[in-house]
């Protein structure tokens, strides 16, 4: 055995050379790795009695990547490229073995290699776009030579982890090997390739596949449009499919250098900063300073419902698809009946669900009209109507009949946990869990910590969080928690500018161009105006109140403050500009223009203001965690880094003049936060609170 550095040793296994990488977590392309890969194929050249050469990670994955942390920070150790260069040009077979993921830079060095054995839970993937960026060592003109355009435009642009079963259907894996048995796999593999004379295959001398789609620009067009709505406003999708054009029309060579410029020019620009940001962003939320990663958790092998309505059900699903047996408490036995449906029927219409799944999903969940069924869970979360009286007696009851240990959650989007926790005897035993809707589908939670919340419990539910696939972001107790307590200042300004002249269509246009899927507007429709509006108690008070008594209550009703067509197209509406018009006049002002710079910038400012506030109230962690928030519950533009980071890159001062300016304007809703005023005083931004 040579030690080649801290990170990379070389073994001879027979007359096969093993380079074994370990660099946790990940073993990601850092200088050290790089290094060692060049150090490790020098050994092995070297050395006579090696006729092949295997490439190996220790760990839980063969090489995740190029290291994120390096990017922007000046070059050190091997290039990545030299490194290619060593394994590619080796005169004897190169093999890669990949077990966990081989992704990006990873799989980049995977494809210099002449051959590729993988376990079958390995997976493989060019995740690059996801950070803002293409894969830059190669990637986009080997992956093509082996896949097809297609399927490299399909992998490159949604970033996907493509089993190794599939990998090996589609010619990026040669061989699969057992499972626990890679090393020896892949050495006898290496043995075999070198015993039979087999030729060192090199992907940069396989055109055929590029070849084949050249004279056919209409493949690009056409992946274009059918995409267009995924990809709007991302940069990185576009210069990951010009690469591939580069790739069926420029020789290899060429090809790279295009790749190595557009890599150039994501890297160095502020839509790769933002979703690099957002990486780290969401594994820095699950980091709670004062509960360790060591800290006990609950085991939660049931879990009790109550509610079987929209949520309910929607958060039921994400347990039954974990694998955990969940009991769903109604009041009547009608509505039970039709939760249980609503949620077989959302399985029979996922598009990934298999019958069986859905029968082994089903298999999981019970129904019951008696909160004892729920005695013996270990977690029970509450789903009922949004009333603190409601809530409570709920609480007194389950406090009763939960077994003690159990966590009793509530769904709450923004009533006080503390208030509900005072009504049991296990305040400890208290949190908010607040699912986002449709919640089977959200990737967001907010976990709620109330003033006695136990650390174990909240362990046990950001654990819990990851292993039914969502994103927590532990917050604190106050109105609307991180979320809906920032959503509400853009909600409040956006209906206050179209008391001033704006129109609905053009808020949303701006939020919409800013990057949200939809603005307030467009969703208010897509809801229902109707929500919460009593028909016996309307006074035509509000502008909402209106449109309601005209039977505009939002899509549903083919109107609300839009006009719709048959298949729901949305056109501006003539009788809500109307009424918007008088309601103006009636107040005693005229209706002004009001531009989009001011549209974007009455929104937007206040939420960051906001953010400020719930920092300075410690309600969050870290001004990162309010991004993760918003980016993943209320769609926030990824390659706009959320709004914290947004502040941050329109810079504090300019945030903090306006929000004075309108403070003197239109009053204190904008008083500027405290923490917003320091930060400017002192020169920093929020980045420097970290
Ligand atoms: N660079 C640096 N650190 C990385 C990393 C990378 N490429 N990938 C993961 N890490 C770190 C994480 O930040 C995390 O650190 P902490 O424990 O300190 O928080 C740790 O490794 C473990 O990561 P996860 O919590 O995400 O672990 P997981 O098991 O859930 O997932 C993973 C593992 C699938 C590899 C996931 O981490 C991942 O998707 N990583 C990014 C992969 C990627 O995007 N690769 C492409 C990089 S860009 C590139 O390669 C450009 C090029 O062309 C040369």
């Amino acid at each position: 055995m040579t030690e080649i550095n801290a990170v990379t040793r070389y073994d001879l296994e027979g007359d096969v050379g093993v380079i074994t990488l370990n660099s946790p977590p990940v073993n990601a392309l850092s200088a050290p790795v790089r290094d060692g890969l060049a150090g490790g194929m020098a050994a092995a050249l070297a050395d006579d009695k090696a006729k092949a050469v295997v490439i190996i990670c220790e760990g839980r994955t063969f090489i995740a990547g190029a290291d994120i942390t390096e990017f922007g920070g000046p070059q050190r150790g091997a290039s990545l490229f030299d490194v290619q260069d060593a394994i590619e040009g080796s005169t004897k077979p190169v093999i890669a073995a990949i077990h966990g993921t081989a992704l990006g830079g990873g799989l980049e060095v995977a494809l210099a290699c002449h051959y590729r054995v993988a376990v079958p839970s390995a997976r493989c993937g060019l995740p690059e776009v996801n950070l803002g960026l293409l894969p830059g060592a190669g990637g986009t003109q080997r992956l093509p030579r082996i896949v097809g355009v297609e399927k490299a435009l399909e992998m490159m642009t949604s970033g996907t982890h493509v089993p190794a079963k599939e990998c090996l259907a589609i010619g990026l894996v040669d061989e699969i090997v057992p499972e626990g048995e890679l090393r020896q796999g892949a050495v006898a593999f290496a043995h075999r390739i070198a015993a039979e004379g087999r030729p060192l295959k090199k992907v940069r001398e396989s055109n055929e596949k590029v070849e084949a789609a050249r004279g056919h620009p209409e493949i690009f067009a056409n992946f274009r449009k059918a995409n267009a709505r995924r990809f709007r406003g991302f940069l990185a999708p576009e210069y990951n499919i010009r690469c591939v054009e580069a790739a069926v029309n420029e020789p290899f060579e060429q090809g790279l250098q295009t790749e190595r410029r557009l890599f150039g020019e994501l890297i160095s620009g502020p839509q790769s900063a933002a979703q690099r940001y957002a990486f780290f962003a969401e594994r820095q939320a699950a980091k709670i300073p004062d509960v360790p990663d060591d800290t006990p958790v609950i085991p939660v092998n049931k879990v009790g419902v109550i509610g079987g309505g929209t949520m309910g059900g929607g958060i039921a699903m994400n347990f039954m698809n974990a694998g955990i047996p969940v009991t769903i408490v109604e009041v009547k036995q009608e509505a039970l009946d039709r939760g249980v449906a609503t949620i077989r029927r959302n399985y029979e219409r996922s598009r990934t669900a298999k019958p069986e799944e859905t029968e082994a999903r089903m298999s999981r969940l019970t129904g019951s009209l008696d909160l004892s069924a729920l005695a013996d869970c270990d977690l029970v979360i509450e789903a009922v109507f949004e009333r603190m009286d409601i809530k409570k007696e709920v609480f007194a009851k389950l406090d009763a009949i939960c077994k003690p240990g159990a966590i009793l959650a509530t769904n709450t989007s923004g009533l006080n946990i503390d208030e509900i926790a005072s009504v049991t005897k296990r305040p400890e035993a208290v949190i908010g869990l607040h699912f986002f809707s449709p919640a089977n589908v959200m990737k967001l939670l907010e976990i709620v910590r109330a003033d006695h919340t136990s650390k174990e419990v909240i362990a046990t539910c950001m654990k819990l969080a990851r292993r039914i696939g969502k994103i927590a972001v532990l917050v604190g107790v106050c109105p609307g928690f991180v979320g809906n307590r920032i959503l509400g200042q853009r909600q409040r300004e956006a209906n206050k500018l179209i008391m001033e002249g704006a129109m609905p269509w053009d808020v949303d246009r701006v939020l919409y161009d800013f990057g949200f899927p939809m603005g307030p507007f467009a969703m208010s429709d897509l809801a229902g105006l109707d929500i919460g509006w009593v028909k016996e108690r309307s006074k035509g008070e509000t502008i909402r109140d209106v449109l309601c008594e005209m039977d505009r209550r939002g899509q549903k009703t083919g109107a609300g403050w839009y006009d719709y067509d048959e298949n729901r197209n949305a056109k501006p509406s003539p009788v809500t500009e109307k009424i918007l018009h008088d309601f103006i006049v009636k107040s005693g002002a005229n209706p002004r223009k009001v531009s989009d710079e001011e549209i974007l910038e009455r929104c937007i400012y206040p939420m960051i203001n906001e953010g400020a506030k719930i920092l300075d109230e410690k309600k969050a962690i870290r001004p990162s965690d309010i991004d993760v928030v918003w980016e993943n519950g209320y769609g926030w533009p990824v390659y706009r880094g959320g709004p914290m980071w947004y502040g941050d890159h329109v810079g504090l001062p300019k945030v903090l003049e306006k929000m004075q300016a309108f403070q003197a304007q239109m009053g204190d809703q904008f008083k500027p936060a405290g923490l917003l005023e320091r930060l400017v005083a002192e020169g920093k931004s929020f980045s420097d609170l970290k």
